[in-house]
């Protein structure tokens, strides 16, 4: 099948190599030039396990291509593919006007039966929409369809997650578009389930507010077991193994980030308030995320103060300020470079208003694209680098490099052993045992 994807980022990339790995002929349409220098060049502009080779494969043995002209790749495939990115406007609705664009440039080229499918994360009626458009734009008399093709790749696991999906959901209004898709899906072997449009587009953000709504909850108890004495990681150990719970995304920490979940979850309190309806479940969900990071931070800022002495002798400096701060993870999550909504991002910021005095922070794959945002705190080539002379250990992403460290070690460097564990790396027992001031996120 001749294929057109148009947006080459996390999901379009993604799905233009796996099509292409699947047999067919893939055209990526991307309007950055710069991200299609490095495309051409037989690279990938961000960190995506397995996917640097998938595509040069791909490219190299000339199933996958790499444009700029989304008409011209239009033209010359029958199914297309948006993948551009639908980013979050400051009241939380979506940004459609990369998805408006596009959908006028796949007007002009169509010149006979084409299927166009919506897989980037759309509120729902944008499928409605792209047909009202596509009706008035195209040339007179063409025939086409619209679907709703929702993705559900993680980033560090989006290959996996392609190839192995749990469910693939099409939302078509025709019999044709919903043939063509399954024959494009079926050898994938995965449960398929064909919608109308509008039901699949509702899949998708349903999907992840569901899951950002159990990551809360998780968070909801862990303040709750910091109150009583529990053990979150035991709790939440125990309902998952009810399997209409199930264990996932019931992980306390510090709270969700990426370009997903807080969109996602914007955007769809966005459209349950236009429609009138009353989403304020998943306003509390995103008011827990929110105040994971403060909560995180008013803890260690307790560890951190001198020992209770009498105000005349308390030093100037309590809390974080004049300190030397060591951070272990700055990306939202594990296998990945991306730090969109991280955490860090806003616990970093916090740490700068409290007058810290150096930040030292370690990450396997994403200080460049930290070192954009915050220049001068100081970036070190190892986890143990970090931790030299520093009052305080904050672990923030759980990279396996950090998973089981040389304890013994982080204590002789710190200068303080005080570790603030916002990932539930290590057993409290263990630490206290050890000498540490061990502060892990709901557990006891
Ligand atoms: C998510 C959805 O999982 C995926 O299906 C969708 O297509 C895109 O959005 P992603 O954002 O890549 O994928 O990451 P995910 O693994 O879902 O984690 C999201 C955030 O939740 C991360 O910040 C992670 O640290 C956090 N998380 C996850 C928790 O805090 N606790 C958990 O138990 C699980």
């Amino acid at each position: 099948m001749k294929i057109a994807v148009i947006g080459a980022g996390h999901v379009g990339l993604v799905t233009g190599a796996c099509f292409a790995e699947l047999g067919h002929d893939v055209i990526c349409v991307d309007h950055d030039k710069k991200k299609l220098q490095v495309l051409k060049g037989g690279n990938i502009p961000f960190y995506e396990p397995g996917l640097d080779k998938l595509v040069y494969t791909n490219h190299i043995e000339g199933r996958l291509s790499f444009s700029g002209d989304t008409i011209g790749a239009v033209l010359a495939s029958q199914i297309i593919f948006i993948c551009v990115s639908t980013p979050s406007r400051k009241t939380g609705e979506v940004d459609m006007s990369a998805v408006k664009k596009t959908a006028s440039q796949i007007a002009k080229a169509l010149n006979g039966y084409k299927l166009v499918v919506e897989k980037s994360t759309v509120p729902v009626e944008t499928g409605e929409w792209i047909l009202k458009t596509l009706n008035k734009q195209a040339p007179k008399g063409v025939r086409f369809d619209v679907a709703s093709n929702p993705e559900f790749l993680r980033e560090g696991a989006a290959i996996h997650d392609f190839i192995h999906p749990d469910r693939i959901i099409i939302g078509v209004s025709s019999q044709r578009a919903a043939s063509e898709l399954v024959q494009l899906y079926s050898p994938l072997n995965a449960p398929i389930l064909i919608t109308d449009i509008k039901s699949a587009e509702l899949i998708k953000h349903a999907s992840n507010s569901f899951l950002a709504t159990k990551i809360s909850f998780a968070n909801m108890l862990a303040n709750l077991c910091e109150k009583t004495g529990a053990d979150v990681v035991k709790v939440a150990k125990g309902i998952g193994l009810d399997k209409r719970i199930g264990e996932d995304f019931l992980k306390a920490g510090i709270g969700y980030g990426g370009s997903c979940f807080p969109k996602d979850m914007s955007a769809f309190i966005h459209i349950g308030k236009k429609s009138g309806c009353n989403f304020k479940l998943l306003e509390e969900v995103r008011n827990i995320n929110t105040e994971r990071r403060a909560h995180f931070i008013k803890r260690i800022e307790k560890a951190l103060e001198d020992p209770p002495t009498p105000m005349l002798h308390r030093s100037k400096q309590a809390g974080f300020a004049g300190k030397t701060i060591a951070v272990w993870g700055l990306s939202f999550k594990p296998e990945t470079d991306d730090i969109r909504e991280a955490p860090a991002i806003y616990i970093i910021e916090e740490l700068l208003k409290r007058k810290v005095k150096n930040i030292r922070a370690f990450d396997p794959k994403t200080m460049d694209n930290m070192k954009k945002i915050f220049p001068s705190i100081i970036y070190v080539n190892s986890p143990y680098e970090a931790i030299k002379g520093a009052d305080a250990l904050l672990i923030l992403t759980e990279w396996k490099d950090f998973r089981n460290p040389d304890l013994l070690k982080i204590k002789s460097l710190l200068k303080r052993p005080i570790i603030a564990d916002g990932r539930n790396l290590y057993d409290p027992n263990k630490m206290k045992r050890m000498g540490f001031k061990y502060i892990p996120v709901g557990r006891g």
